[in-house]
Formats: structure tokens, sequence, C-alpha cells
């Protein structure tokens, strides 16, 4: 667990940096800081993940119950362009502000995510980037808790917050290093559509994916003197980018062959093509899995990074590498860990369920109890 240091490093030089004082996430705030502040919190008892989607057929998704619609004042989206859409089509609540529960029902509906990866991705992004007490967690940036007065922003996470789940090497964001880690960047886009021209025909696919992932970790070496590639990052940085040839064409279609105007809405607009079905969901788990593996396989490298200059990658040993099957499981476990290292009271009950909620996305896996079983 030594590179937790660095991530805690970095976590903690980021919100030195960048957060004012009032936007803490919860997991920053001093035990005494934690005690003051749950009584004033609407606590809740977290309850179990729903279970796998009865209805996995293709279907229309963008449909009259599910319209797009532009963001109202104070709504949030942040660095993920597939659950940005899911709020902006009212799948998730359009202000961004959710529960796992939810973001497991609208990844099965909307996209046809089979039931472990949704419970993995949702209570990952709970447990590191969320609320453990409330149960809510931004699909952008930090939010004020809802139902407090006065709110107090301290309380909600997001998945903006950087090398949790959010991390460099972003295919159309650039990395936290450069200022913003989160918005669509146009010229990153344009890169994204030239390395289609060149290896897609026209079209994202697994090669174009291969391609653009070493492309970018090459600009991260050589730009980002902090480049961080490590851990849960390092893992998700292959997967990520590999949903958008699955769960991002049409699933009449399923051919992994992404048309850019359609890439274009889902990165840039949060928004579904017209008539959009979704793919076929009695095995999209399998197709994420070999789909990222074909990704890393175009390009091998080792979980690393930069030691504060440019160009001075260095490999980082203890890293889950990417033929740890549970690398994920673990690396996320142990961020929540390394936030919370010493939880008392209803917070400790909360994060062991929600780890054991975590554990029910990865069950080939052992599970581990950071807090007593
Ligand atoms: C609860 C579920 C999910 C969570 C919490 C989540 C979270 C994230 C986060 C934090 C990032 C930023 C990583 C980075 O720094 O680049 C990201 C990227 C991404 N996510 Fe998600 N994600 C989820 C599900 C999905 C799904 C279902 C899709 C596709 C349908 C998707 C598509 C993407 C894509 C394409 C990127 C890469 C963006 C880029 O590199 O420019 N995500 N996701
Ligand atoms: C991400 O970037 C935004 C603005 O560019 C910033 O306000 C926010 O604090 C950053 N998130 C972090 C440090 O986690
Ligand atoms: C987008 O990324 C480019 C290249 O990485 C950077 O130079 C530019 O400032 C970014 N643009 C915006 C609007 O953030
Ligand atoms: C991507 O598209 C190119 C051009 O059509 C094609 O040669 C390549 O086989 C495609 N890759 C995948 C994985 O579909
Ligand atoms: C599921 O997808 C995997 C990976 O592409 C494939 O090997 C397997 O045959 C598929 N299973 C079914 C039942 O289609
Ligand atoms: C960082 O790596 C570079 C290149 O490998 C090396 O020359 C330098 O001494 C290292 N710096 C630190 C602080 O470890």
């Amino acid at each position: 667990m030594a590179h937790f240091s660095t991530l805690l490093a970095l976590s903690i030089l980021a919100l030195q940096t960048v957060a004012s004082p009032h936007y803490q996430p919860l997991a920053g705030l001093s035990e005494r800081e934690l005690a003051e502040l749950i009584p004033r919190l609407n606590v809740v008892i977290p309850p179990p993940p729903p279970g796998p989607s009865k209805d996995t057929l293709v279907k229309l998704v963008n449909n009259k119950a599910h319209p797009w619609m532009p963001l109202r004042e104070g709504d949030t989206r942040g660095p993920c362009p597939g659950v940005n859409t899911l709020a902006s089509h009212g799948y998730l609540p359009r202000n961004g502000i959710v529960t796992p529960a939810q973001l497991v029902n609208a990844l099965q509906d909307g996209y046809g995510a089979q039931n472990d990866l949704a419970i993995g991705l949702a209570y990952a992004a709970l447990l590191v980037d969320g609320n453990p007490l409330t149960n809510l967690v931004s699909i952008g940036a930090k939010s004020p808790a809802t139902g407090l007065d006065p709110p107090n922003p301290a309380a909600i996470g997001g998945l903006d917050f950087h090398n949790a789940f959010e991390g460099d090497a972003s295919f159309t964001r650039e990395d936290f290093e450069f200022g913003d880690n989160h918005s669509f960047n146009q010229s990153l886009f344009n890169q994204l559509v030239d390395f289609s021209n060149r290896f897609g025909g026209g079209n994202y696919n697994l090669t174009v994916a291969g391609e653009y992932r070493f492309q970018r970790v090459q600009q991260s070496i050589a730009q980002n003197p902090h480049f961080s590639f490590t851990t849960a990052r390092f893992l998700t940085g292959y997967r990520d980018i590999a949903f958008p040839t699955i769960f991002f064409v049409d699933g009449r279609k399923a051919d992994g062959q992404l048309k850019l105007t359609d890439a274009l809405g889902f990165f840039r607009d949060s928004r579904f093509p017209d008539d959009f079905h979704r793919i076929d969901g009695s095995n999209t788990s399998a197709l994420v899995n070999n789909a990222a593996q074909v990704i890393f396989n175009a390009h091998p490298i080792q979980p690393g990074g930069n030691n504060g200059t440019v160009n001075s990658f260095t490999v980082d040993t203890k890293s889950p590498t990417f033929d740890d099957p549970c690398g994920i499981y673990t690396s996320f476990v142990d961020i929540a860990v390394s936030m919370y290292p010493n939880p008392q009271g209803v917070l400790r009950r909360n994060l062991k369920l929600n780890l054991g909620f975590l554990h029910q996305g990865f069950q080939g896996c052992p599970q581990v109890f950071p807090y007593g079983q």
C-alpha cells in the first residue's frame, strides 16, 4: 500500500492548491469536524443494491419518457460522458446528485450494463467520491448536501475529485495538472477524430482506442510532471475507453464501430443519438473485460507515473497490473481506506455495508474486510 502515500500526498496537494475550505470532501474532515457534522446530516442506513434487470433486450432508450434536456441552474455534470448522458436524459436525477442504487438501475436500464458491472462502478463511486453517511454522490463537482440549512458543501464529494476515480490521460478531458479535470476539451476531441480517421476508417473502435490510449499516456509523460497512472486509474483507464465501443453504439448494430457524430453527442453534449437503442445486456460484463484487454494488448504498459518532473515515468511495482483480475476491487478498497483510516460509529457501519455491496460486483474475488467482519 506504499503507493497510497503518493496518492494521499497528491490528494492533499490537490486540496491545498485548488479547493476552497468549503469544498472539502467528507473524507478530508477531522474526527472533531465529523462529529459536529453528523448530527446535521440526513444519515441513512444504505439499502442493498438492486438485482439484475429482468429485461435485457435491445430497446429504444432515447424515448418519450427520457428526453434530453439542457442543464438548469445548479445541475452538475462531470468527467464521465456515460453517467452525464444518463442524467441529461433523466435516467438519473437531472441535478446530478445520485444514490448508488439509482446508478445501478440507470446503468442497467439505459445502457444494458450487467448487474455486477453496474454495482462495481456505483459503489466504488460512492466509496471514493461520495458521502457514505447520506448515501449520495455527485457525478461532477462537490455539492451541498440536500436538506441542510445552511447547506454544508463538505458533505458530498464528486466524480471530479482527482486521483480517486478521476485520473490522468483521459481521451477528451485534460489532466488535472493543467487546471481542469473534467470538462470536455475540443482540441483533445479533435485528436480523437484524427486517430479515428487514421485507425478506424472514420469511426471510433477498439483499434483506435488502443492507439489513442498509448498516445495520451505518452503526452502526459511528456507534459505532466505529476502524471499518475496507477492503481484504480490504471485499470479504469482501459475500461472507460472500451465502453463507447459497446454502450455508445446502437444495439441494433452492435458492431463496435462508433460514428464520430454520435461520439460527440455523448462526450460533449451528454446526449443519446436520435432513436438510440441500447445493446442487449446479457453479456456486457464479458464484453467490457474483453475489450479492455484488446486495448491494453495493443501497447502494454505498466502502471506508474512521473516523479515531479516530466519524462520521468517510473513503474510502480506495488500497483496491481493488468493481469490481476481483482486489482480494481482491491484498489478501490485501498483508496477508501486511505480516505477513512479510522472511521467510527455510523460512518464505520456505513463504510462496512458499502464495502460489502461493492464486493457483490466482484464475486470471483476474495472479499477483504479492512474494518473487520
Ligand atoms: C457508476 C458508473 C460510472 C462511474 C462512477 C463512472 C465514472 C467515470 C469517471 C470518474 C471517469 C473519468 C475518468 C478520467 O479521469 O478519465 C469516467 C470516464 C469515462 N466514462 Fe464513466 N463511469 C461510469 C459508467 C460509465 C458508463 C456506463 C459509460 C458508458 C456507457 C462510461 C463512459 C465513460 C467514458 C467513455 C469515459 C472516458 C472519458 C474520457 O476519457 O474522455 N462510464 N467515468
Ligand atoms: C477539478 O477542476 C475544477 C475546475 O477546473 C476544480 O474546481 C475542482 O476543484 C477540481 N477537482 C478536484 C481538485 O478534485
Ligand atoms: C484543451 O487541451 C489543450 C491541449 O491539451 C489545451 O492546450 C487547451 O488549453 C485546452 N482547452 C481548454 C478550453 O481547456
Ligand atoms: C477499426 O476500423 C478499421 C478501419 O475500418 C479496421 O481496419 C479495424 O479492424 C477496426 N478495428 C476493430 C477492432 O473493429
Ligand atoms: C460473451 O462475450 C465474451 C467476450 O467477447 C465471449 O467470449 C463470449 O462468447 C460471450 N458469451 C456469449 C454467451 O455470447
Ligand atoms: C525522477 O526521475 C528522473 C528520471 O528517471 C531522475 O533523473 C530523477 O532523479 C528523479 N527524481 C526524483 C526526485 O526521484
